[in-house]
């Protein structure tokens, strides 16, 4: 089942640039914009940065270029592309795995999203008042099924859209235009909070290292970021690298989707810790700090109105640019291995993740008696990818790397260099070793916190 005609036409990116754009589409979201500040700011503001980098470099740059060095040998789907490497074995299961998680991870995304187009309707309509209880009005948009269920399906049929048009004339093309304006409006929003009187303290916030509010838990949730605002550990990155023809420059590739992901999570950074210190909130408060501190910041600006628009919107832009990606995996798999056309495969399964979200909806509002290990249903949701999906996809791959296909064979099908050079040598050493050693560390110290802490 595995070859069917449909890798004869497989579509592949028709530049160099459609690949890293697409690439970095997905990284940049919802983890860049909205996760990334708010651990950022309960870690230490650039003690949590610093530690960040680290542990880029480390462990996200080189497992980044294992996905990705996965996709371009096979050209195959996540479930595919495994079993071409290791044909009658059972690690196709990886890839299944991440199939599965793609699905899990867009159908509570989709939400989240559908909370930031919300929040770009409200600014351009309503504007913020400075009267307004916003911890009050979120928890009421929340627990509104109606409007949610609204902005999420407009959310995947976006996705949907762009799916259906393909490789080329859909992702490509919308993360061509895409990319460049979300740069151009997160600066605009950049110069707006950095010139409001006071900004300097968030600044100097996120400049300067707070060590006394780092512990062990800043070095884990450090390696967690790094996985999700890269999009690894489940195929995505594989999946975009199948569309990528033969080349030898992957290694540069990934470095500049690497580069670009990590310098929008600081610009980021620069949107919302000055004009949150210099309007006297806290940054260290956490997950609300984008749809509870931001809008009664924007309320509290000159010219607050238009920047709360902007920045809901470059969050919106941030987060189609991923859920298309997560998206193409699943339509990919189904496409490669079921056989099914674009526009049915991506209408279908995008139909299926729309009912999936569902419940994560609902949670907050009927079902909000459900509780699943002490979570509501989004959060656990979140809880299974983070803890144990990604951390588990991205072990396995490496591994599978590391130990199955072995970084000189890679080196050599994907035209890396010389297989015995010293970076192929410690790219091999970090997926062998470090690496499945510090996923084993978070793992272990998640779910050991889940359930004895
Ligand atoms: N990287 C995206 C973000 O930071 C989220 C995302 C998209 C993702 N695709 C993914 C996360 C695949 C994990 C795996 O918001």
């Amino acid at each position: 089942m595995g070859n069917n005609s449909n890798n004869n036409q497989r579509e592949g990116w028709s530049t160099r640039i459609g690949f890293v754009l697409a690439a970095a589409g997905s990284a940049v979201g919802l983890g860049n914009i909205w996760r990334f500040p708010y651990v950022a700011g309960v870690n230490g503001g650039a003690a949590f940065l610093l530690i960040y980098l680290v542990t880029i470099g480390l462990i996200g740059y080189p497992l980044f270029l294992n996905e990705m060095l996965l996709g371009r040998k096979t050209q195959k789907n996540p479930v595919g592309a495994f079993r071409a490497l290791a044909p009658g074995a059972p690690w196709w299961l990886v890839g299944a795995l991440g199939v599965l998680t793609g699905f899990v991870i867009l159908s509570y995304y989709s939400v989240v999203a559908g909370w930031a187009l919300h929040y770009t309707w409200r600014a351009l309509f309503e504007g913020f008042s400075p009267a307004a209880d916003y911890s009050a009005e979120f928890g009421s948009l929340i627990s509104s099924p109606g409007t949610l269920l609204l902005c999420h399906l407009v959310f995947m049929i976006l996705c949907v859209a762009v799916i259906s048009a393909g490789v080329v004339k859909g992702i490509e093309k919308c993360v061509f235009y895409l990319m460049p304006l979300l740069l151009v409006l997160m600066v605009a929003v950049i110069v707006r909070a950095v010139t409001i009187p006071g900004a300097g303290r968030g600044i100097a916030f996120f400049l300067r290292p707070d060590w006394s509010r780092v512990t062990a838990g800043t070095f884990l949730d450090a390696i967690a970021q790094s996985f999700f605002t890269l999009s690894l550990g489940m195929g995505a990155i594989l999946t975009y690298g199948s569309y990528l023809r033969r080349r030898e420059s992957a290694a540069r590739d990934a470095l500049e989707v690497v580069a670009m992901d990590t310098g929008i999570a600081i610009l980021a950074g620069f949107a919302i810790f000055p004009a949150v210190f210099a309007l006297g909130f806290e940054a260290a408060q956490g997950p609300g700090l984008t749809f509870v501190t931001l809008p009664a910041v924007f309320a509290r600006m000159a010219m607050g109105r238009a920047a709360g628009f902007v920045f809901f919107l470059v969050l919106s832009i941030a987060a189609l640019t991923s859920g298309i990606s997560l998206l193409e995996v699943v339509v990919a798999w189904a496409m490669d291995e079921k056989g099914l056309k674009r526009f049915r495969a991506a209408l279908s399964s995008g139909f299926v993740i729309f009912l999936a979200g569902i419940p994560a909806i609902l949670g907050y509002s009927g079902w909000s008696g459900v509780r699943i290990l002490g979570m509501d249903i989004l959060d656990s949701y979140d809880w299974l990818v983070n803890s144990v999906f990604l951390p588990l996809g991205g072990l396995l791959a490496a591994l599978f790397t590391g130990y199955v296909w072995t970084a000189s064979k890679a080196a050599v099908d994907c035209e890396l260099g010389d297989p015995a050079s010293a970076w192929i040598r410690i790219w091999g050493f970090l997926i062998r070793y470090l690496i499945p050693a510090a996923i084993i560390l978070i793992m272990v110290s998640g779910l050991a916190n889940k359930f004895f802490g």
